[in-house]
């Protein structure tokens, strides 16, 4: 068999569903060929004859595989610095919302933004993700509210992935909060709705995510906006029961949602609903650290009903200022207290599930060919330290 490239002697984290754990394998190789795994095993257990034109020595590093942020709205203008120091002076993130700061401000900065600005700020922001190994990236349009801005937002995001080495998943977020223009919550969702065929026909947009919550959208809104994602035929998310329970777990879980994301306030039907529909829950400790949030997802429950979790950084410029997901997965063991092997997988395996992808997240024959290689003598590693990066290599499609 004739590989690309291969990489021997490592110790590999697969992540393989079939296998208990993260997966491990020791004395490992990986081969690739045509930017796909071609073999993922036991160095012994290479098929006869095999040759590669590039073997790369491991020395026993360890092999993960590229890491998934699958919840960011890396794309936007600004920052809210400002808003931030008013936190610090005691003001709450709802009472700044509600006082037309909050994602509205981040509206007007971006509205201000041209593309180019747009993709400009965004990279910055992205090769920070890169250096920790990220080789997938969802990202979120929701701060233009307008057509023209969101298409220009969901332009910048597919960009993103022309300039730098990654994939980039977009996903239509129309429904994050009254524009300013508007007074009727209603009539804005005539409009995300009329705006969600017209970017699936233009293939802009991935998914549909929305925010369901007292600030933002009412659950029979959400369910609209749903309803006109099913019938463009495009997948949906949920931004659910961050700051309250309107059971928007539940209800993403019922309109069969790949993930629902936040969930610092749902309950045990909402984490079993999940389970059964097969929704991931998306937990996004640095938000819930940033608005200093006392109430922490229902990780018990996720675990009892076998809801999926994944972990994402919630990249914005509000709730979570966060360009690492190394420091947020750490955030995830010590807030959020998920184990080792459950951010693990919360960044490779399940963030895959919570796009819908089956091609990405382990180290699998026939998956692309993402890796993250590591310096380091075990997998808990990625997640004790704060604010140290142990990435050795990053290779995405085989390269
Ligand atoms: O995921 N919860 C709503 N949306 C974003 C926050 C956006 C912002 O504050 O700008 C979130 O936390
Ligand atoms: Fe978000």
């Amino acid at each position: 068999m004739h590989f690309d490239t291969i990489w021997l002697n490592a110790r590999l984290a697969t992540l393989d569903p079939s296998r208990e754990g993260l997966g491990i394998v020791e004395g490992g190789a990986v081969a690739a060929r045509d930017g796909k795994i071609a073999y993922s095993g036991t160095q012994s257990g290479l098929p006869a004859g095999w040759d590669a034109a590039r073997r790369i020595e491991l020395d026993g590093r360890w092999v993960t595989p590229g890491l998934i942020d699958c919840h960011t709205h890396i794309i936007h203008g600004g920052n809210r610095a400002h808003e931030f120091e008013l936190r610090l002076a005691g003001a709450t993130y709802e009472e700044i919302a509600r006082a037309g700061g909050g994602i509205v401000s981040t509206v007007k900065a971006t509205r201000a933004d041209d593309e180019d600005a747009l993709v400009k700020s965004a990279l910055h922001r992205l090769d920070h993700l890169l250096v920790e190994g990220v080789t997938t990236i969802e990202v979120k349009s929701g701060y233009g509210l307008d057509t023209d801005t969101e298409k220009r937002m969901l332009r910048a995001a597919r960009r993103l992935g022309k300039e730098r080495a990654v994939e980039i998943v977009t996903t239509f977020l129309g429904a994050h909060a009254l524009p300013p223009e508007f007074t009727d919550k209603e009539k804005y969702i005539d409009l995300v709705c009329a705006m969600i065929p017209e970017l699936a026909s233009e293939g802009l947009a991935d998914a549909v995510d929305a925010f369901c919550e007292g600030i933002a959208f009412s659950p029979e809104q959400t369910a609209r906006v749903f309803d006109a994602a099913r019938a463009a035929k495009l997948p949906v998310k949920l931004h659910a029961d961050q700051l309250s329970n309107l059971h928007g777990a539940k209800l993403a879980a019922d309109h069969g949602a790949l993930s629902a994301d936040h969930l610092e306030y749902t309950d045990e039907e909402g984490a079993a609903a999940m389970a059964k529909n097969g929704t991931v829950a998306v937990m996004l400790p640095v938000a819930a650290y940033t608005i200093r949030e006392k109430q922490f997802p229902p990780i018990d429950h996720f675990r009892k009903h076998g809801t999926a979790m994944a972990v994402a950084t919630d990249c914005n410029p509000g709730s979570s200022p966060a360009t690492s997901l190394l420091m947020t997965m750490n955030m995830a063991a010590t807030l959020f207290r998920m184990t080792v092997d459950e951010i693990i997988a919360g960044v490779t395996r399940n963030a895959a599930k919570a796009l819908g992808r089956t091609d990405i997240g382990t180290l699998e024959a026939g998956k692309r060919c993402d890796l993250a290689i590591w310096e380091i003598e075990r997998p808990a590693e990625l997640v004790y330290r704060i604010g140290f990066n142990p990435l050795y290599q990053r290779v995405w499609n085989g390269k």
